[in-house]
């Protein structure tokens, strides 16, 4: 059986990207679609797909009580995204959740009301593969250069900073209580980059990593709503929904 989908944020930069793909792929199915505007119209006239007979509402509750659904996706913004998660949590659906921004008492009430109900929910900061990769050869890089700081740009029109990715690895990366700074640059012409720059003694070393299309988070959100049932709880690392064992 199909895993149906309702998609929140469907018009925006990375819901169209997402819900394109979620159409495309035999085993799952639109069932609703989420933005501000729109009402009314085909989500897939917004996906460059023709129509999809799927039309968009205003609001999450009125997408849970209209149409069956066994995962949520939600890609919209900060005051947002933690709501719609916690609705379709307590509606018993799983929510995958790729908005950054959420406060920390609404992701942990999530969490709480995830592993009393046994369901799985995954919420991820970035979901593509060579920005988890970033994480991890951090992680190996400042055993032996501790000494490091980060970088993160991305287009003007994001709202949040640091980004949840630069929180994520400043969070990681920390060490004896010493918090990694973060550098955030807003400006046009960028999508999403973060460097971790580490220093040593008469060397640096940069590790970098550039989104060049936001295609690149499609394998990870899909790989997320394919898994999520089985998780019976919230998971934050993409590394616990990937294919693969990391080294
Ligand atoms: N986890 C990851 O891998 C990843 C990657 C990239 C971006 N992000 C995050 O994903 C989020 C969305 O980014 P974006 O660039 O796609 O933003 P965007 O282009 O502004 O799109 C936001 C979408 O959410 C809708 N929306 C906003 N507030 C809403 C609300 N209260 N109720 C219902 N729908 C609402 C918007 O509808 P209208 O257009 O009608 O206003 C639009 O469809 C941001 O938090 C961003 O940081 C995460």
């Amino acid at each position: 059986m199909k895993i149906r989908v309702i998609l929140a944020g469907a018009t925006g930069r990375m819901g169209r990207e997402i819900g394109r793909a979620i159409a495309q792929q035999p085993d799952l199915t639109l069932t609703a679609a989420v933005a501000l505007d729109g009402h009314g119209r085909d989500v897939g006239e917004f996906l460059g797909l023709g129509p999809l007979g799927v039309k968009i509402v205003g609001r999450v509750e009125e997408a849970l009580a209209s149409a069956p659904a066994e995962v949520l996706v939600d890609f919209t913004a900060p005051d947002a995204g933690g709501r719609h998660a916690l609705c379709a949590a307590r509606a018993g659906v799983s929510p995958v959740v790729g908005t950054t921004g959420i406060e920390p008492s609404e992701l942990e009430e999530l969490e709480e009301l995830c592993l009393r109900s046994r369901l799985g929910a995954v919420v991820v900061p970035n979901f593509s593969l060579g920005a988890y990769l970033l994480g991890r050869l951090a992680e190996q890089a400042v055993r032996y250069l501790p000494a490091c700081e980060i970088v993160e740009m991305h287009h003007q029109a994001k709202r949040d900073a640091p980004s949840g990715t630069a929180r994520r690895l400043a969070q990681g990366l920390g060490r004896g209580g010493r918090p990694v700074p973060v550098h955030s640059v807003r400006l046009p012409g960028l999508m999403a980059h973060h460097w971790v720059i580490f220093g040593g003694d008469g060397e640096t070393l940069t590790i970098a990593h550039d989104t060049l299309s936001r295609s690149c988070y499609v394998p990870g959100v899909l790989a997320a709503v394919r898994r999520v049932r089985g998780l019976k709880r919230m998971v934050t690392d993409l590394g616990e929904v990937l294919d693969w064992e990391p080294a």
